[in-house]
């Protein structure tokens, strides 16, 4: 397994471009199932998991071409509706496949994604939501069976504000006969993306960014032609690089568009993130503020950021109180920010960081995605050397993301496993 070698201490000066988001992607992908036809989708980022929803798209008998402007995707020809639990647990979002499917070809097989380093993250308000829809659920073997020969648009209630809930249920309410509405919808701006995609391919959908989604079904759909929106969570992360060096650097390629929660915490730390002609200028401090955060579903602080912030913290002049109310076990990053010196104390789902002079270089484990680009970060403000090892949960969710950092100056390589 690779490892990513820095040398910390450096600022980090220069400009950087900002990829597709991959939790924009992955659903935009599986949307392609709905249709026959030829699907082009631009500003892909080249990431593990879009490798594996290709896979998943190839084994149902899509065929993809990559070019240098994104994916062309035919899934006219689909002869498999079967989603293999070798992929499905190497990446969760598979489980976005079993409504698309079902809504196009009324039968769907797909593996339950099983738990993963954050939380159990069942599927109980995906599958409820299509039983709502007429469709017939069993699980068998550890896969679920979908089969619906009429699905019928009805009010829908999520218990949670669910992204992937959400995107199931409105891909496939986009062919039931008549009108679904979706209540306590998620309101992520990945869900608006995937409505535009969806309006672009002929669905009729309204609401989309608030809690009360309404979709009238329609006979068929065609093909999408759609760009997808910058990453919020990797341009998240660079802030917190120039942050967390003291740097001074420029985010190509995407906008201050729904990041008032992370930007207006990055200004109480003393940060200076700024909306330019060219993009966003992010200016690091001499002394970072300390600052508390509490997880929320959007348009509250990022649960996909919390990792990243709980490093910029450790280094605060003051205590930070760090609360995560979307996933159960999201603080698998604080045993290894604590090797590097950071001083953090966990009591259930709240973290307290009391802010150290210095992080120490040290051999560090990843142990998930965005845990992953916390260690990043610490190590590229640490003293001396970091050795992170288990880079592949980084390579699911960063495009080249120490190529990007060379490029800001930063002391970063990548080693091959031995
Ligand atoms: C999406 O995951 C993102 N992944 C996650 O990003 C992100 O952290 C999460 O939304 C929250 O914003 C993709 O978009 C591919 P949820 P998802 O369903 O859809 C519970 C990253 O780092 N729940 O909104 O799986 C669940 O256990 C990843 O890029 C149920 O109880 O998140 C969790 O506690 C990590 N039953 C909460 O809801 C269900 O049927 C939120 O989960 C579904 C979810």
């Amino acid at each position: 397994m690779d490892k990513i070698v820095i040398h910390g201490g450096r600022p980090l000066t220069g400009e950087v471009a900002i990829s597709g988001a991959k939790n924009s992607a992955l659903p935009l992908l599986f949307a392609t199932l709905l249709a026959s036809g030829i699907h082009r989708l631009r500003n892909v980022p080249r990431l593990r998991d879009i490798d594996t929803v290709e896979k998943l798209l190839t084994g149902f008998g899509a065929r993809i071409v990559a070019d240098r402007n994104g994916l062309e995707i035919d899934a006219g020809a689909i002869e498999s509706l079967e989603a293999p639990y070798e992929l499905v647990r190497t990446m969760r979002a598979s489980v976005l496949a079993l409504g698309p499917l079902l809504a196009r070809f009324g039968r769907a097989r797909v593996s339950l994604p099983g738990g993963c380093a954050i939380g159990a993250r069942p599927i109980n308000l995906h599958l409820k939501g299509l039983e709502i829809l007429g469709a017939e659920i069993t699980l068998d073997h550890g896969y679920v069976e979908a089969k619906a020969t009429q699905l019928r648009g009805a009010p829908i209630y999520l218990d949670m504000p669910s992204v992937g809930a959400t995107e199931n249920l409105m891909m496939t309410a986009t062919l039931a006969q008549g009108e679904t509405i979706l209540e306590n919808a998620a309101c992520e701006p990945e869900i608006v993306d995937l409505a535009n995609a969806l309006r672009d391919m002929g669905a009729v959908i309204e609401g989309d960014g608030s809690d009360k989604i309404h979709i009238q079904g329609v006979d068929a759909l065609a093909p999408l032609d759609y760009q997808v929106m910058p990453d919020r969570i990797e341009a998240g992360t660079f802030m917190i690089a120039a942050a967390i060096t003291g740097g001074n650097i420029l985010l190509r390629g995407c906008t201050l568009e729904h990041q008032d929660a992370l930007v207006s915490k990055l200004h109480q730390a003393g940060v200076d993130v700024e909306l330019v002609a060219e993009g966003v200028r992010v200016r690091g401090p001499q002394q970072l503020q300390p600052v508390n955060i509490k997880t929320l579903p959007h348009p509250g602080f990022p649960t996909d950021m919390q990792a990243q912030f709980m490093a910029l913290m450790s280094l605060a002049g003051g205590t930070s109180t760090i609360t995560e109310t979307v996933f159960e076990n999201r603080f698998m990053h604080v045993c290894e920010l604590q090797r590097m010196g950071a001083n953090i104390s966990i009591d259930g789902r709240c973290a307290t960081v009391r802010g150290v002079r210095e992080l120490l270089g040290a051999p560090v484990m990843a142990t998930d995605l965005r845990a992953s680009a916390s260690l990043i970060l610490a190590g590229l403000a640490a003293d001396n050397t970091t050795e992170i090892s288990r880079v592949y949960h980084l390579d699911r969710g960063y495009e080249r993301i120490e190529e990007k950092l060379q490029g800001l100056g930063a002391d970063i390589r990548r080693v091959a496993a031995q």
